[in-house]
């Protein structure tokens, strides 16, 4: 089930995550605001795509950003669940919660696969509140 358009910021936006993030988002109808400390590293441009220029180790950048949006999307952070991440095309076909990736000596997944379960969890929740690891 699809929801109606929502307004997502993207902490991240310029990573190689997190421009997936964005155009999967536009692709769905998302409103997007990215958020990004160099505008000049973005290359898409689309109406329902707003820069936000700030830093995330500065409060009041966040504090400014945040409000009138209906989700925040993180591509930042620390060597999180995905397993080592790649950038072969979305697949949109991929094992989630699992407690590891068993079988595998390096389990991958894609960034764009990666976006592809952000934007699904968040118009269609199914693990709030959970830690999933997702490979293929
Ligand atoms: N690479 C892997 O194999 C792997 C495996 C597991 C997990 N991860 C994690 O998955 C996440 C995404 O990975 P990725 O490869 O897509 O990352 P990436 O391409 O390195 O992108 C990182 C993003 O974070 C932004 N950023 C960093 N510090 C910032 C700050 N102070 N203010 C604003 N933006 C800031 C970068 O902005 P700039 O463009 O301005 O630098 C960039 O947009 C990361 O948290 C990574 O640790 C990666």
């Amino acid at each position: 089930m699809r929801t109606a358009s929502m307004r997502i910021l993207i902490f991240g936006a310029t990573g190689r995550t997190g421009r997936e993030l964005v155009s999967q988002a536009l692709r769905r109808g998302q409103n997007v605001s990215s958020f990004v400390r160099s505008p000049g590293k973005l290359t898409v441009v689309d109406t329902r795509l707003r820069v936000v220029q700030g830093d995330i180790q500065r409060a009041e950048s966040i504090h400014a950003a945040v409000p009138e949006h209906d989700a925040v999307l993180s591509a930042l952070g620390p060597r999180v669940q995905p397993a080592a991440l790649t950038n072969v095309p979305l697949t949109e076909s991929y094992r989630v919660r699992v407690r590891n990736c068993r079988g595998r000596l390096l389990p991958t997944i894609s960034r764009a696969d990666v976006a592809h379960f952000i934007l699904e969890e968040l118009e269609n929740p199914r693990h709030i509140r959970q830690v999933v690891p997702l490979c293929y």
